[in-house]
C-alpha cells in the first residue's frame, strides 16, 4: 500500500499554511495540493471529466480519495484555472482568461490552512476564523462539523457527477430536520420523505468525536439520533453523506488494517436514513425515489435500485433517475385502426404506483380490469388488488416494489415487442467450435458492456491513468458491491475451512462477516482463470450485480487480487434443492411446486427482465438453493460466462451438466435461452417425482431415464406410476398431469417448440391452458 502512495505524496506540496499573495494551485495535474499536517486531507483540483476540474477537499490517505467538499460542483473549472489567496485577502478561483469562477470575499486574512479535521480555513491575524469550508458543506459533513440554522446538504447528481442533484437534507430554520425531494432543477421542496418533526425544538446536527450523529436542541439535549452506533474517530475516517440516491449514510473507513482485524479496508455503512426510501416517498413527490414510470425496490444490501417495467427502458442509460420510456409504439385511439389485439399485459406482483389514477373501480375481477384497460387506448398501466382496479395517469410516478405491497401492476405492452434482444436463431452456418462462442451469447454483450463502461468512465471522470486508482475504484454500475481483500475472505472463512461444495470451476466455502453481526456468506473461489479474465470478472460482476430478484442468490461482493478471484454471495441455510429432494425426507408436494414456481420466476427474470439477458446454462437441482424459509433461489448464474475462456473450451465444449443439457449443445445449433427451458423441464420432472432424471438403480429398465418414462406414462395415461409412492401427489393427479405436460413442452427437442419461461410460468400458474405436448423425440444421440 505504502509503495503505491509514494508517488502521490512525493509530488504533493506539503504546505501547512497557505500564505497571502504567493500561494496558488493550478488545475492541470492532480499532484499539486495543499495537505493537512497529518496528510489525511488534501485541498486541490480533481479532474472530473477531460478538461473539467473540481476544486475540492478529499480524504487523501485512502485509495478512493473520497471527496467531501467542493467549491464549484455546478461549474467545473477548465484546465489552467487557478485558485489563489490574494494579498487583499480574497480567495479566488479564476479560469485561464482571468474570469472569476468562484470566490470567498474576505478581508483581513492572515493565512489559510487545510486542517486535519478536513476543514479549510481562512484566518486573521488574531487567529480568528474568517471563513471555513465547514460552514459551506456540499453533500457531506465530517466529525466536528455541524449543520445549523438553514444548513443543508445537496446530493450529487449521480455517483460520478458531483453537480447538485435531486435530494436535500435541510436543517430548517423552524427546527425541523428534513430530507426532501427537490423540484429539480429548481430548489423547491416537493415533499419531505423524512422528518424529525422537531419544529420549535430542533437546533443543530452534531457529528461528535465518538461518531454519534444527533439532532440537538439549543441546550444540547439530544432530540434525535441520525446515527446511533458510534465509531471512534481515532480509529475510523468517517463521513455523513447525502448520496445521489437520496439516502443519508454514515460511512466509516478503518484508518489502519491492524486495528480491526477482518474489517474491510473500504467505506462501510454504519447507519442510514430513511430505512426504505422507496416506501418513504410521499405521493406528491412526482418522480419519487426513481424517475417517471420507474420502479424503486430495496436490494439485499438495503440500497434502493431503480428499474424499468418490462417493455420499458431508461431514457438516459447513464442516469438511473431519467425515467423509463416504452420500447414500443403506444396504442392507437383511432377507431378504424383499433389494435387492441396487438397488446397484452405483463404482471408485476407487489408493485404499485400510488396516487394519480384517472379512474378507479371497486368490486371487480382481475380479468375485467385487464379487459377494461386493454379496451381503453389511454390506459397504459392498471393496478389491481383487493378487487379494486385503478387506471393510472401517464406517466406514472413514485413506483415501488416491495413484498408488503398487496397490489399488482398490470403493464400494457405491445405483443412480440422486440425490446428484449434474443440471440439470433436465424443464422444457420455454425460449426461445432462456435457453439461455445455462441453459447457465450453474453461474451458479445460483455465486450459491448466493457466499451460502454469505458465510455462511461471517460465521461464521468473515473481516472484510468493511475493503476492504483483504477484497481481500487468501485466497478461502475456494481455500485452496491463491496470489494473484499483476499485476506478478509481468508479470515471470514477461517482459512477456507468449511467447504460447502465444489465443482470444476470453483469451490464454495462458508464464511462469517464478524463486523456485520456475524452475517453468513458463501465464498466462491474461482479456479484457473484465463489471463485476461480480470477485466471480464469486473464486467461480469457488473452485469450480475445489476440483477436483483428474490429468486436469485444475491451477489454481495468480490475479490480480484491477481490470481485470487472470488465471489461473495448470501448464504443459503437450507442447501440445494438437490440435497432437499433426493435424500430420505421427501418434501411435500406443495413445497416442491413452490420451488418450481420460484425457479421459473428467477429464470424469467434472467431471460426477460434484467437489463442484460442472461442465459444460465446450468440449471439443475444443485444450482437452486433454499434460504431459511425454503424460498428457492437460483445460484451460479453468469458464472459459466466468467469461465468461458479457461474452462469450457478445453473439455467437451459443453457447459452444463449431463442429464440436464439441451440437445442443441450436441448439434450445430445456436444456444439460446431455450437451453435453460430444457433444463428447467428436467428439474420440474425431478421435483414432481422426487427422483433424479437418470437413475440406474431402478428395477425396470424403461424407468431409467425419467424424461422418457414420464412421456410414456403421460401417453398411456399411467401417470400414477410416476408418483406411486407419494400419496399426496397421487391424490392430486390432475395437477401432476398438468405439470408433467408443462415439463414435456420444456424438453421438446426442437428449441423453437419449447415455450419461453414466461409462458412456462403462466402455464404452471394456470393463467393459460396447457395444450397437449408432442413427443419430444429421442435426442440423446
Ligand atoms: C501558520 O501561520 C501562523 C500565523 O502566521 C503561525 O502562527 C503558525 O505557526 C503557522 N503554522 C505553520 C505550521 O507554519
Ligand atoms: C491585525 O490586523 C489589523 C488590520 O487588519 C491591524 O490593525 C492589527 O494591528 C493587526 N494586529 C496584529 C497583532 O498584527
Ligand atoms: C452532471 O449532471 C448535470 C445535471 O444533469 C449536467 O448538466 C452536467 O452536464 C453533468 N456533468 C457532467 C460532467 O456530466
Ligand atoms: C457523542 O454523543 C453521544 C450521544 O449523545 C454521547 O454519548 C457521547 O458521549 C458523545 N461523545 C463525545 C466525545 O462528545
Amino acid at each position: 500500500m505504502l509503495v503505491l502512495f509514494l508517488p502521490i505524496l512525493a509530488n504533493a506540496q506539503s504546505y501547512r499554511n497557505v500564505s497571502l499573495g504567493s500561494s496558488s494551485l493550478i488545475a492541470n495535474n492532480e499532484n499539486s495540493t495543499w495537505l493537512s499536517p497529518s496528510g489525511d486531507f488534501a485541498f486541490g483540483f480533481r479532474q472530473m471529466v477531460p478538461g473539467g476540474y473540481l476544486l475540492a477537499i478529499w480524504f487523501n490517505k485512502i485509495p478512493e480519495r473520497t471527496i467531501v467538499w467542493s467549491a464549484n460542483r455546478d461549474n467545473l473549472a477548465e484546465q489552467g484555472s487557478r485558485i489563489q489567496l490574494l494579498a487583499d485577502g480574497r480567495f479566488v478561483l479564476d479560469d485561464p482568461r482571468g474570469q472569476l469562477i468562484w470566490a470567498v470575499a474576505s478581508s483581513g486574512v492572515a493565512y489559510g490552512a487545510m486542517l486535519d479535521t478536513g476543514n479549510f480555513v481562512l484566518i486573521d491575524n488574531t487567529s480568528a476564523v474568517l471563513w471555513q469550508s465547514f460552514d459551506h458543506p456540499t453533500d457531506s459533513i465530517l466529525p466536528a462539523q455541524m449543520l445549523s440554522n438553514q444548513g443543508r446538504l445537496v446530493s450529487s447528481f449521480s455517483e460520478t457527477n458531483y453537480s447538485s442533484g435531486r435530494f436535500i437534507f435541510w436543517m430548517q430554520g423552524d427546527g425541523n430536520l428534513v430530507l426532501y425531494n427537490r423540484k429539480f432543477p429548481m430548489d423547491d421542496n416537493i415533499g419531505a420523505y423524512f422528518a424529525t418533526n422537531t419544529v420549535g425544538s430542533g437546533f443543530k446536527v452534531v457529528f461528535n468525536q465518538s461518531g454519534y450523529i444527533t439532532l440537538t436542541a439549543e441546550n444540547e439535549t439530544v432530540l434525535y439520533f441520525l446515527s446511533s452506533n458510534g465509531a471512534s474517530t481515532a480509529q475510523y475516517y468517517q463521513r455523513l453523506v447525502l448520496e445521489y440516491d437520496g439516502v443519508l449514510r454514515h460511512y466509516v473507513y478503518p484508518k489502519s488494517g491492524d486495528l480491526t482485524v477482518g474489517r474491510p479496508m473500504s467505506w462501510s455503512v454504519l447507519d442510514f436514513l430513511p430505512g426504505n426510501i422507496c416506501l418513504s416517498m410521499p405521493i406528491n413527490t412526482a418522480w419519487g425515489a426513481c424517475g417517471f414510470n420507474s420502479i424503486c425496490s430495496l436490494g439485499i444490501d438495503r440500497r434502493p435500485t431503480c428499474s424499468c417495467p418490462t417493455g420499458y427502458s431508461l431514457i438516459d442509460q447513464s442516469d438511473r433517475m431519467s425515467g423509463c420510456k416504452p420500447d414500443f409504439g403506444s396504442q392507437s385511439c383511432d377507431q378504424e385502426s383499433k389494435d387492441t389485439s396487438l397488446f397484452t399485459f405483463v404482471d408485476m406482483p407487489n408493485t404499485n404506483f400510488p396516487g394519480g389514477e384517472y379512474m378507479s373501480y371497486t368490486q371487480v375481477q382481475e380479468d375485467w380490469c385487464r379487459q377494461d384497460c386493454l379496451d381503453d387506448c389511454l390506459c397504459a398501466f392498471a393496478i389491481y388488488g383487493g378487487s379494486n382496479c385503478l387506471k393510472k395517469k401517464y406517466p406514472l410516478s413514485n413506483g415501488r416494489l416491495d413484498s408488503s405491497i398487496g397490489q399488482k401492476a398490470l403493464i400494457k405492452i405491445r405483443k412480440n415487442n422486440a425490446t428484449i434482444a434474443t440471440p439470433s436463431t436465424s443464422s444457420k452456418k455454425r460449426n461445432r467450435s462456435t457453439v461455445i462462442i455462441t453459447g457465450s451469447v453474453l461474451l458479445g454483450s460483455s465486450v459491448f458492456v466493457n466499451i460502454l463502461l469505458l465510455i462511461a468512465l471517460l465521461l464521468f471522470g473515473f481516472r484510468l491513468r493511475s493503476k492504483v486508482v483504477q484497481k481500487h475504484s468501485t466497478p461502475p454500475g456494481g455500485t452496491h458491491l463491496r470489494s473484499f481483500t483476499f485476506k478478509e475472505l481468508q479470515d471470514a472463512t477461517n482459512g477456507f475451512k468449511e467447504e460447502l461444495g465444489n465443482g470444476a470451476c470453483s469451490n464454495v466455502y462458508k464464511g462469517t462477516l464478524e463486523y456485520e453481526n456475524d452475517r453468513l456468506i458463501a465464498v466462491k473461489k474461482l479456479k484457473k482463470m484465463a489471463n485476461d479474465s480480470a477485466k471480464e470478472l469486473k464486467a461480469e460482476v457488473n452485469s450480475i450485480s445489476r440483477t436483483n430478484h428474490k429468486n436469485l442468490v444475491q451477489l454481495l461482493g468480490y475479490c480480484d487480487e491477481g490470481e485470487n478471484k472470488l465471489l461473495v454471495y448470501e448464504y443459503m441455510s437450507n442447501g440445494s434443492v438437490g440435497d432437499f429432494l433426493f435424500n430420505n425426507s421427501r418434501p411435500n408436494l406443495y413445497q416442491r411446486l413452490q420451488i418450481a414456481f420460484s425457479t421459473a420466476r428467477g429464470l424469467c427474470y434472467l431471460h426477460e427482465e434484467c437489463s442484460t439477458q442472461i442465459i444460465h446454462c446450468d440449471i439443475k437441482p444443485q444450482n437452486v438453493l433454499l434460504d431459511e424459509s425454503l424460498v428457492a433461489k437460483i445460484s451460479d448464474f453468469g458464472l459459466a460466462k466468467l469461465l468461458r475462456d479457461g474452462q469450457t473450451r478445453t473439455t467437451t465444449g459443453i457447459r452444463g451438466t449431463r442429464g440436464y443439457v439441451a440437445p442443441e449443445w450436441f448439434r450445430n445449433m445456436p444456444i439460446t435461452v431455450k437451453v435453460d427451458v430444457y433444463s428447467f423441464g428436467i428439474l420440474l420432472l425431478e421435483l414432481i417425482c422426487c427422483r433424479r432424471n437418470v437413475d440406474t438403480s431402478v428395477v425396470n429398465e424403461n424407468e431409467e431415464i425419467l424424461s422418457d418414462w414420464a412421456y410414456d406414462c403421460y401417453k398411456y395415461g399411467t401417470l400414477h406410476l410416476l408418483v406411486s409412492n407419494d400419496e399426496e401427489a397421487s391424490n392430486d393427479i390432475k395437477r401432476v398431469k398438468k405439470f408433467v405436460m408443462v415439463a414435456i413442452w420444456c424438453i421438446q427437442e426442437d428449441p423453437s417448440l419449447r415455450p419461453n419461461m414466461k409462458r412456462v410460468l403462466h402455464m404452471l400458474e394456470g393463467s393459460v391452458e396447457v395444450p397437449h405436448p408432442p413427443y419430444p423425440e429421442s435426442f440423446m444421440d
